[in-house]
């Protein structure tokens, strides 16, 4: 027999699965609803415990304006920006990721990246640049830079402007597919290693402009167009600094070269220019200066745990002085009850004198 009580559980069960089941389905709708919607709505998304919005692929014109300005990662890559200005970000300086590739921008207007003091990656490859923003290596975080797959030829007038050496700590610059004849002159990079200078027509390419870039691990040369002695000096003296140089033409590497001795002469390393000295002292002393640091750290923490060590040892004294003082009077303290039960009362005597009769009587027996 099922009592009553259970029947109602049961019933408020049963409708609680199907109140689960309705709203699944629900959901169900609500889901597809979004995914039709897609074209539409920038869809919030939590990477690496950051916020950030996918706004990629939805044939948006402007940067929208109604996100959480707090921001950090934004996705606006395959849509149809053309230009970006003053406004467009203005509410979201949080932003650190910014990806803006496969768009058609064009025009930047100044200031645009100006109060991004967050931004440490930003994309904007394939797209109808002629230029990049001074702007741009103003930046005090920024680390990756891309802007592969654009016409720059107003780069060079550009540049000639830019205070060198440049604010941006820049460690990764991709210009590849640029149409850049020469490297452009972005003066001192220390941070600089990794650069991408693929599929460009690098006719008046030479080594003194890697100068500026001491630090520099990783070249990719592929498809880069070269004069053979050039493409050699450049991957002998590269190869002096320790740069890995990816997917360049065969005949630019000397030793299996057949065009070797045609270009020996030319092939003796150049000297190091000044840039290379000046960005080599700069990070010398940067080394220098964080070994200081770590040298002064060491020093600081020793001082502090002699202290704390010292201190330790003058508090467990102390406190063995103390208790040793108030054990010193707890004992005196318990001198006196003591004196006080050695005395007896009168009633008690005749007690004691009773027991020691009574026991001497047992032994009797
Ligand atoms: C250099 O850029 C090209 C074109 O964007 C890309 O395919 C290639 O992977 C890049 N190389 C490296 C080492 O990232
Ligand atoms: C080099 O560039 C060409 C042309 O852009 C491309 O087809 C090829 O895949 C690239 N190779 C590598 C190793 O990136």
């Amino acid at each position: 027999m099922i009592q009553p009580k259970c029947i109602g559980k049961r019933i408020l069960l049963t409708l609680g699965a199907l109140v689960t089941l309705t709203l699944g389905i629900a959901n169900g709708f609500a889901t597809l609803a979004t995914e039709l919607d897609k074209p539409q709505r920038c869809l919030q998304e939590r990477t690496y415990k950051m916020v950030g919005y996918n706004c990629a692929n939805l044939n948006l014109k402007e940067i929208p304006q109604t996100l959480k300005s707090s921001l950090q990662i934004f996705d606006l890559s395959f849509n149809r920006i053309r230009d970006l200005n003053r406004h467009s970000f203005a509410r979201y300086t949080d932003v650190k990721y910014l990806y803006l590739f496969e768009n058609m921008i064009q025009n930047i207007e100044d200031d645009t990246f100006s109060e991004l003091n967050s931004l440490e990656a930003l994309d904007l490859s394939n797209n109808a640049l002629k230029t990049i923003p001074q702007e741009i290596f103003r930046l005090p975080l920024l680390r990756n830079l891309y802007v592969a797959h654009n016409a720059l030829s107003d780069l060079d007038r550009e540049l000639t402007e830019l205070a060198k050496p440049i604010r941006a700590p820049i460690q990764i610059l991709s210009l590849a597919d640029c149409w850049l004849t020469k490297l452009p002159n972005f003066g001192i990079m220390p941070d600089l290693w990794q650069l991408n200078i693929s599929s460009n027509p690098m006719t008046e390419l030479t080594v003194d402009q890697f100068s500026p870039m001491c630090n520099l691990r990783s070249l990719d040369l592929n498809n880069t167009q070269i004069p053979i002695c050039s493409c050699q000096i450049i991957t002998t003296e590269l190869s002096v600094r320790r740069t890995k140089i990816l997917n360049s033409h065969p005949h630019c590497t000397p030793l299996f070269s057949a065009e070797q001795s045609i270009c020996a002469q030319d092939v003796s390393p150049a000297p190091p220019t000044s840039d290379y000295q000046q960005c080599i002292e700069i990070r010398t002393a940067r080394k220098l200066n964080t070994e200081a640091k770590t040298a002064w750290f060491k020093i600081s923490l020793g001082v502090l745990a002699c202290i704390v060590l010292f201190s330790l040892i003058l508090y467990c004294f102390h406190k063995r002085n103390a208790k040793s003082i108030k054990e010193g009077s707890k004992n005196g303290k318990k001198t006196t009850p003591i004196h006080k039960v050695m005395v007896p009362s009168g009633d008690e005597l005749p007690i004691v004198e009773n027991g020691n009769r009574d026991k001497l009587i047992n032994d009797c027996d």
